[in-house]
């Protein structure tokens, strides 16, 4: 199955996509994550959008698009996948409609309040990349990855000032998608906003998974 998980920044994409990617065996691909990788190796990739992600805008089309179908192209992406991130903007879902349609759109719905406080609240393990949370999910020790012991961290997007920028480019750019992709017949609305267990049974009632 190709999944493409959108909604706002903090919205819980990455979380859901963690249980589910095992549940259908596909990758879970998040642009956001290979940006974080490609800046924490300093490639040229890395080098070029730091300052962007940092600010909280988009990293322009050419370079999104390109990069996905790169990782769309590999062996384990042909049966299905997770696309979580991208598409974010209308050129991007065009682009992607051309070399990969995909079969559901999932809608994160939640409310602003709601994403404020998952995003302020987020740890991040720099080592192996899981998202804790000072309230939903705390580590048992202070900046201590539970799984992995890694150094957990604030990623720099999730300042105050980032998080307002975030959700005025999700508004603008990537809420279009909604209308895009229900005209096309393919997405699915999910309340987001309780707790990953509960969100889980919507996803899989939602895409006709209630046996898995
Ligand atoms: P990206 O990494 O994709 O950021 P995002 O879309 O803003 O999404 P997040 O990772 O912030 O949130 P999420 O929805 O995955 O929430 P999570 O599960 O972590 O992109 C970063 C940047 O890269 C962009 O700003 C842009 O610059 C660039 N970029 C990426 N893709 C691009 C593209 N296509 N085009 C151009 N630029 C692009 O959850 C958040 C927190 O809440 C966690 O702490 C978690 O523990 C907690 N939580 C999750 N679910 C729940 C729940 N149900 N209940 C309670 N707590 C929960």
């Amino acid at each position: 199955m190709k999944l493409i998980f959108l909604g706002p920044p903090g919205a819980g994409k990455g979380t859901l996509a963690v249980r589910v990617k095992e549940l259908l065996n596909a990758p879970h691909i998040s642009t956001g994550a290979i940006f974080r990788e490609a800046i924490a190796a300093k490639t040229s990739l890395g080098l070029k959008v730091k300052a962007i992600i940092d600010s909280g805008k988009l990293v322009d089309d050419e370079t999104t698009i390109a990069l996905v179908k790169e990782r769309l192209a590999q062996a384990d992406a042909q049966k299905g996948y997770i696309l979580d991130g991208f598409p974010r903007t209308i050129a991007q879902a065009e682009a992607l409609a051309t070399f990969s349609p995909v079969d559901t759109v999932v809608n994160f719905d939640i409310p602003d309040p709601g994403v404020i406080e998952r995003l302020s609240g987020r740890r991040v393990c720099r080592k192996c990349g899981f998202n804790w949370h000072t309230v939903f999910n705390p580590t048992k020790q202070e900046h201590v990855c539970d799984t992995c012991g890694g150094e957990v961290y604030i990623r720099d997007d999730d300042k105050p000032e980032a998080i307002g920028k975030r959700l005025e480019v999700y508004r603008e750019q990537t809420a279009p998608l909604i209308a895009f992709y229900r005209a096309k017949g393919l997405l699915v609305d999910i309340d987001a906003s309780p707790l990953v267990d509960e969100i889980l049974i919507s996803f899989k009632k939602a895409v006709g998974l209630q046996g898995l």
